[in-house]
């Protein structure tokens, strides 16, 4: 596996890769990788013969009071973890090459609406600095596919927009989340909850599986399963930011007839933010 440090080793390390006409899938990542990133790169291998992963901690993805600082940072176990995957190269940006000028004088891109609504509203800017450096990365590796968990269902939903407004020439790929034996979604925040709140954790997918299954009964109206959702993890001592159902393609607010959902939950447990959904789809 190749660590690319810089724009120029990576379009070095590019441009055998074009000339013998192979296809090649990239896996953005902001690092500390556990099972659920492993997947994707598993998935990106399905879809094009090299793969490249980029790991970069986006300082424009997190608000003032968020946790940028703190995020865990371990690249010689992702490096490892991701040479036993036969990663065929490891792009490792630096800020001042990804973002030479002053914050005030950079070039954004913005994906409206979709970014305003569920965790938009709750971190302002977040999905501006996901998709400016999105499509920073897309241009720098130009990759035939790009691999997203679906865990981060929302910016999933943002990212494909990103490529259709754009006409970018990219597949993007959704991978189904990777869970914890108790239904807990992988993520690398999991790391912050402390050993009291872990064996808590788990009641946020069992609350969604909860509204899936009253949404399949199609017994009550969605609000009414949502706000009962939001109670049952509040009673659990999570603070909850949004516990909602969705129309799937577009995360807009479904009418009663609605097929195709999602249910998406933003909930707080101690000092750590987890986000889960689940998508129901009826007959
Ligand atoms: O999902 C993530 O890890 C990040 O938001 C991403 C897509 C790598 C952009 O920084």
């Amino acid at each position: 596996m190749e660590i690319l440090e810089s724009i120029d080793a990576l379009k070095k390390a590019l441009v055998p890769i074009r000339r013998r006409g192979e296809t090649l899938a990239l896996v953005p990542t902001m690092g500390h990788l556990h099972e659920g990133h492993l997947q994707l790169v598993r998935t990106a291998r399905q879809w094009a013969d090299r793969v490249i992963v980029s790991l970069y901690v986006n300082p424009f993805q997190f608000g003032p009071a968020e946790d940028f600082s703190s995020y865990p940072r371990t690249p010689e176990a992702d490096a490892a973890a991701l040479r036993r995957e036969n990663v065929d190269g490891l792009f490792l940006p630096a800020t001042e090459e990804l973002y030479p000028r002053p914050p005030e004088a950079m070039t954004f891109v913005e994906v409206p609406v979709l970014s305003e609504t569920l965790c938009g509203s709750f971190r302002p800017g977040h999905f501006r600095g996901v998709a400016t450096v999105v499509l920073k990365l897309f241009h720098l590796v130009e990759p035939d596919v790009a691999v997203f968990g679906e865990k981060d269902f929302q910016q999933l939903v943002v990212i494909k927009r990103l490529v259709e407004d754009l006409h970018l020439p990219i597949q993007i790929v959704g991978v189904p989340t990777v869970r914890e034996a108790d239904g807990l979604a992988r993520s690398s925040r999991n790391s912050y909850l402390s050993p009291i709140e872990r064996p808590l954790a788990g009641a946020l997918f069992a609350a969604l599986n909860e509204a899936a299954s009253a949404l399949e009964r199609g017994l009550i109206a969605g609000d009414e399963i949502a706000s009962k959702g939001q109670k049952v993890l509040e009673s659990k001592g999570f603070e909850v930011d949004y516990f909602a159902i969705r129309r799937l393609d577009d995360l807009g607010t479904p009418g009663p007839l609605e097929r195709r959902l999602v249910i998406l939950v933003a909930a707080r447990l101690g000092r750590t933010r987890l986000i889960d959904n689940l998508i129901v789809q009826r007959d």
